[in-house]
């Protein structure tokens, strides 16, 4: 008996590129040593995201079909709007094409140049976004040390203090992003969204919740709270939402679908001033940017994103790859969540200094040993250029993400990217650091041009021979 197995079977499939070593040092270079600019057909196994890449069900492909799109008022917005407030209890539902525009247009007309967003850790598009309000966006992860059961919650301590202090005042919201994404995709605890509510409703302040992955969120508290053992997720997610006073998500993640996202919301004049603002930039209130189809398959998302079944898989899955991936001797972040593994690069490459980007360098090897491609969440990421013209300032952790696509990738995907992790491990010593040749001021990571920091020998340090193997897996090296 295996530990677990995909809760599904497979009903149609996409065959996947294998390059061969030439052509993934080709693709990597032509791509400016950035994985954000290789192509798909260069890539054998794609880690890089969750986000938009699910397979979507029977159901919801059954679902598109139902799709209604005329312009206004239709018939797809009502079946979105209803499971959207029977799962969230808001009543003031607003559909958008993906989470960061959803955003853009709350945080836009919630937020006044001067303000403060406190969270346990803004994602870098919610950050952007803060930013361009003219606000500034303060992060409180939790202090309690790794491997904590709930390393997604806000510091209350900390938040406590800022409300208290002199500028307490300029806090004009508190996000809890749920799962913490950017801090290692740890859950936030029941207890946590309790405490910081209590707080928020103590100093008049909105608590909002980035719930793009509400239902991964809602799993883990089953499983790493005795109070809540045995509880439905779904029911969990309820309370979680019940306590804040109105969220946005992007629903590529729960929403199980491949574009999405939502504005809810309990307050009615916030809600209108965000849809006012959306008619110029997405569309009408009830397609905001989708088409009637999409709405559909996202409806059945969500309501498929909670079964039980479907979240134990989730969990284990990350839990097993985690070990497969320990195994190999990477660093791997205890306890794994449930959208992705993360890896401590830093520790894996002593010899990177943060300036050089040891988690760009250690994802660009993995994509040059096996086309497998992840995802830097480190100094390039989250790294700030030093405004007295030095090295960049680094980042608080160096974390490569292996992130895991719903029902997409089976165990066996999961057992070669773990193989070609243990041979990058092998050569660890020998992997270079990157520079910076061109970035972008905000964002910078999706379109910068990088290169090594030390030449490469003629096939590259660790790098065999170019093969001519085309037609089946390349052996990891
Ligand atoms: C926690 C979180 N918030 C917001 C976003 C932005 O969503 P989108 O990519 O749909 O714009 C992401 C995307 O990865 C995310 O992980």
């Amino acid at each position: 008996m295996p530990a677990f197995m995909e809760p599904f079977r497979i009903k149609a499939v996409e065959p996947i590129p294998f390059p061969t070593a030439a052509e993934r040092r080709r693709a990597l270079g032509d791509a400016g040593f950035n994985l954000f600019r290789v192509p798909a057909r260069a890539i054998t196994i794609d880690l890089l995201t969750d986000s938009g890449t699910s397979a979507m069900s029977s159901a919801q492909w059954a679902a598109l079909l139902d799709g209604d799109e005329s312009y206004a008022g239709a018939r797809s917005y009502e079946r979105f709007e209803a499971v959207v407030r029977e799962l969230t209890g808001y009543e003031q539902v607003i559909p958008v094409h993906q989470g960061r525009a959803a955003e853009r247009i709350l945080l836009g007309r919630l937020l006044r140049p001067g303000d403060v967003s406190v969270a346990n850790t803004h994602f870098d598009t919610t950050r952007a976004s803060v930013e361009a309000a003219g606000a500034t966006a303060v992060d409180l992860p939790s202090e309690e040390p790794a491997p904590a059961p709930f390393g997604g919650d806000i510091s209350v301590p900390a938040l406590r203090r800022l409300l208290e202090g002199p500028d307490g005042a300029g806090v004009r919201c508190v996000v809890l992003t749920v799962t913490n994404n950017a801090g290692g995709g740890q859950p936030v605890s029941l207890d946590n969204v309790a405490a910081a509510r209590e707080l928020c409703t103590a100093h008049g302040v909105a608590l909002l919740l980035d719930a793009s992955r509400f239902a991964e969120n809602a799993y883990l508290i089953t499983e790493r709270d005795p109070a809540h053992a045995g509880r439905a997720p779904r029911d969990v997610a309820r309370e979680v939402f019940a306590l804040a006073d109105g969220c946005w998500a992007s629903l590529k993640k729960d929403g199980i679908a491949n574009i999405g996202g939502l504005i809810a919301l309990r307050d009615p004049e916030l809600a209108r001033r965000c849809r006012d603002h959306l008619i110029a930039v997405e569309g009408f209130p009830t397609y905001g940017g989708l088409a009637g189809r999409d709405l559909d398959a996202l409806a059945q998302g969500l309501r498929e994103v909670t079964e039980p079944a479907y979240l134990r898989y989730r969990a284990q899955t990350a839990r097993w790859f985690g070990d497969r991936l320990a195994e190999a001797g990477l660093p791997v972040l205890q306890p794994t969540g449930c959208h992705a593994v993360y890896v401590d690069a830093a520790q894996l490459l002593p010899h990177v200094p943060a300036h050089q980007f040891p988690a760009t360098a250690l994802a660009n090897e993995l994509y040059l040993a096996g086309a497998v491609r992840v995802t830097e969440l480190g100094t390039l990421v989250f790294g700030r250029p030093d405004p007295a013209g030095g090295d960049d300032l680094p980042a608080p952790r160096e974390l490569v993400r292996f992130c895991l696509p719903r029902r997409v990738y089976t165990k066996s995907h999961l057992e070669y990217v773990a193989e070609t992790a243990a041979t990058v491990v092998a050569k660890a010593a020998e992997i270079p650091g990157y520079r910076v040749v061109e970035q972008t001021g905000s964002l910078r990571h999706f379109t910068a041009v990088l290169a090594p920091t030390s030449p490469r020998g003629p096939a590259g340090p660790g790098e065999p021979p170019p093969r001519a193997r085309t037609n089946g897996p390349p052996a990891p090296r």
